[in-house]
């Protein structure tokens, strides 16, 4: 049978079969193509979409922006705080109204609750930009790149250092278990992924014939790994006040060259971006003079090495955004 996800929200991988994992990558693929060849796919012609941000983004938007606009759509874009809701209207009135106008919805922001009211109350399409818990559309561009690279995705090592019950830790361990990579999450126990998501990646992982492992142990953890994967320590929504802890804790699970040396030969880096890799963000700046750490979650000598393929991922949001807007909507 065809696979077909017409008029299905987005709101996170485990909504999701491989199989239809597998048509959105394939999608994917061709989007990528026909971009790259010029052949234009305005195939959404007359249709209209809104962006609803409740947090800063970079990739997410623009992605969203330029496929949408591509597909032949209007896009409306909302920005943080520049919207009736939540402080004048309830998140229910705001889906109801904002699918009597378009046809889908993306929202970026706080509890994935959040984004499934948006979902169950506006009768179209809604797209999760990232939650506190899940950040789905980063997946399908991580998948493909791994993908690009390896020409498969089934039985790769697939290591995460970091705050790994994140939003991209979270969603990282369900698309791996799903796709049949083995996923090791290497963090300090106090940030493992909660039990309860873990024992469900371990089902599906069976499924799929792969494997779900935590460690503390760096050495174990990133032996031969065919991609090393981090994100920022401190995520959009903590406090400032974390940072300090935070530091203390993820130090030693910093991506730098000794690391990338125990994991495999042919291993990639990657990174949902942005990151903390100098001193030349605000952030970055800040945090070199407090706790005397000019580089983060990754050494800058890592970031800018040949196996760092983070622009070919965040270039990857763009088609696979694509591949989900069409789909979901054609
Ligand atoms: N990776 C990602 O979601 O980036 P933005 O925060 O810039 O959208
Ligand atoms: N964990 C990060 C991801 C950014 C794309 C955050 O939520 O800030």
């Amino acid at each position: 049978m065809s696979t077909n996800v017409r008029g299905r929200n987005f709101l996170k991988l485990l909504d999701y079969s491989p199989k239809e994992i597998r048509y959105f990558l394939d999608l994917s693929k061709n989007f990528k193509n026909m971009k790259k060849n010029g052949v234009l796919h305005p195939y959404l012609s007359g249709k209209n979409i809104v962006l609803l941000f409740e947090k800063t983004s970079t990739r997410t938007r623009c992605a969203f922006e330029v496929a949408g606009r591509d597909l032949g759509m209007g896009v409306t874009y909302l920005e943080p705080g520049s919207s009736q809701m939540g402080k004048k209207e309830s998140i229910a009135d705001t889906a109801k109204v904002l699918g009597r106008m378009f046809d889908g919805i993306e929202y970026r922001g706080f509890n994935q609750k959040i984004v499934e009211e948006l979902a169950a109350n506006s009768g179209v399409p809604v797209w999760n930009g990232l939650t506190d818990e899940f950040h789905p559309t980063q997946m399908l561009a991580d998948l493909l790149t791994i993908e690009e690279n390896f020409g498969t995705l089934k039985g790769v090592h697939f290591t995460f250092m970091g705050d790994a019950r994140n939003n991209v830790g979270n969603s990282l361990m369900v698309a791996c278990a799903k796709m049949g990579l083995n996923f090791t999450a290497c963090s300090p126990k106090e940030l493992f992924p909660k039990k309860e998501l873990v024992d469900s990646c371990r089902q599906i992982a069976a499924e799929s014939g792969s494997t779900i492992t935590l460690t503390e142990n760096v050495e174990e953890g990133t032996k031969n790994a065919d991609v090393i994967y981090t994100d920022i320590w401190v995520s959009m929504g903590e406090p400032d006040d974390v940072w300090e802890s935070r530091i203390k804790l993820l130090k030693p699970y910093q991506v730098n060259a000794q690391l990338m040396k125990n994991a495999s030969e042919r291993s990639i880096f990657m990174h949902c971006l942005p990151s903390f890799h100098d001193k030349n963000t605000q952030i970055g700046a800040d945090i070199a003079k407090k706790f005397g750490l000019p580089e983060m979650e990754v050494t800058d000598e890592v970031f800018t090495s040949k196996r760092s393929v983070v622009f070919d991922e965040a270039e990857n949001r763009l088609h696979t955004i694509k591949s989900v807007l069409y789909a979901t909507l054609c």
